[in-house]
């Protein structure tokens, strides 16, 4: 292939994705492998949000979607899940204002009924301050599941139907999109999942249509710039054709 259309050989910064999703997996493990709690790998999974929002920042990554709570990790022990949430109301508390300072703008996705009003309030509180930001948009999936968005907008777009706003025949991708949670968000270019898993566990189900995916065997507290850039790497060396024949990347460079 011409070196000039190979998008092996394009510049790195050609070929970044826009809006990079990651299921963060394997503190407990990481935990586990050194005879610790499994509370201590959450927590230094805190640690590897902050170096990984930092990293995708410095880089220019427009969107940055973390996996932290599923609906089903409801199904955890009690103490589990109040260490997790416990961690999440931590880090806004501690990083908001950094976050901030940093034009990073904060947006939560996943279902509120059913939390705590304070933790309502300091979600409500970390979009509503960081609303204008210019910088990198931080998605933060909690209490999050894609069956759930799915359903949500089904019935937001029944309840339009119903009040003959909308015409059922009319109804086209799009407007499922435009009733997700990630309303206005494009979709994940690459998701990542640490620990070796190779799922989706419910994550952006709908989104990730053509997402590509990396999988890396390190636990998520293991997780650093470096692990970051290795995995633009394998995206960057990925043909899209979105079902097509020729490859976007080689057509338009980008
Ligand atoms: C990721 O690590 C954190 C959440 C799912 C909330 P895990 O807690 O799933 O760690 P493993 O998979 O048990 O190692
Ligand atoms: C997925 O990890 C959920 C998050 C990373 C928040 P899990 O550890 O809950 O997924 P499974 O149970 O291994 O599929
Ligand atoms: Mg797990």
């Amino acid at each position: 292939m011409n070196p000039v259309t190979d998008p092996r050989k394009m510049p790195e910064t050609q070929r970044l994705p826009r809006h990079v999703g990651i299921i963060m997996d394997g503190n407990g493990r990481w935990a586990a492998s050194r005879s610790l709690p499994r509370v201590e790998g959450h927590r230094r999974g805190v640690e590897a949000v902050r170096r990984t929002v930092r990293a995708a920042g410095d880089l220019g990554i427009e969107f940055l979607t973390l996996y932290s709570f599923s609906i089903e990790n409801w199904s955890r022990p009690p103490n589990e899940v109040s260490d997790l949430i416990g961690l999440l109301k931590r880090f806004i508390r501690i990083d908001l204002a950094d976050l901030h300072r940093s034009q990073v703008r904060v947006r939560i996705i996943g279902i509120r009924e059913g939390l705590s009003a304070d933790l309502v309030n300091l979600l409500d509180e970390a979009e509503e301050l960081t609303r204008h930001n210019k910088g990198l948009t931080l998605v933060i999936a909690f209490n999050y599941g894609a069956r759930q968005e799915i359903a949500d907008a089904a019935r937001a777009l029944a309840k339009k139907v119903q009040a003959g706003l909308l015409d059922p025949d009319a109804i086209g991708p799009d407007d499922i999109a435009a009733h997700l949670y990630t309303s206005g968000i494009p979709d994940p270019d690459l998701i990542i999942r640490t620990s070796g898993e190779q799922r989706l566990s419910n994550f952006l189900l709908w989104q990730a249509a053509y997402s590509e995916f990396v999988f890396m065997p390190i636990h998520w507290p293991e997780f650093d710039a470096a692990a970051l850039q290795e995995a633009l790497r394998e995206y960057g060396s990925r043909e899209r054709r979105f079902g097509g024949l020729v490859s976007r990347n080689a057509m338009t460079g980008s």
